[in-house]
């Protein structure tokens, strides 16, 4: 199974593939709030992706529209709850820490 990795705390969690990055993140052990429940309409879960952006699920248009509204959005950028994981190994910041750009 992939290997998710949390920054800055350098944390790391085993997925299976299809999991979210949010699922990965608590998983972990680390705080994500899902203001929306995860369905791709708040900004809750931003969180930049550092290695591993190949493997994930595609951004679809809704997540990109979203990010399009997220104040600090990036190339690495995307939400955690639409985002899924591939088959390897994933590197993720959480916000407030870096600018991550
Ligand atoms: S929890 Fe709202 S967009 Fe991910």
């Amino acid at each position: 199974m992939p290997v998710i990795t949390i920054k800055p705390s350098g944390k790391t969690v085993e997925m299976p593939v299809g999991s979210t990055l949010a699922a990965a993140v608590i998983a972990a052990g680390e705080p994500m709030v899902l203001k929306c429940d995860g369905k791709g309409e708040c900004d809750s879960c931003h969180i930049f992706v550092q290695e591993g952006r190949k493997s994930l699920s595609k951004i679809q248009r809704a997540e990109n529209e979203q990010l399009d509204r997220i104040v600090g959005v990036g190339s690495k950028s995307r939400l955690a709850c639409q985002a899924t994981i591939g088959e390897e190994n994933v590197v993720v910041e959480l916000l407030g820490f870096s600018s991550g750009l």
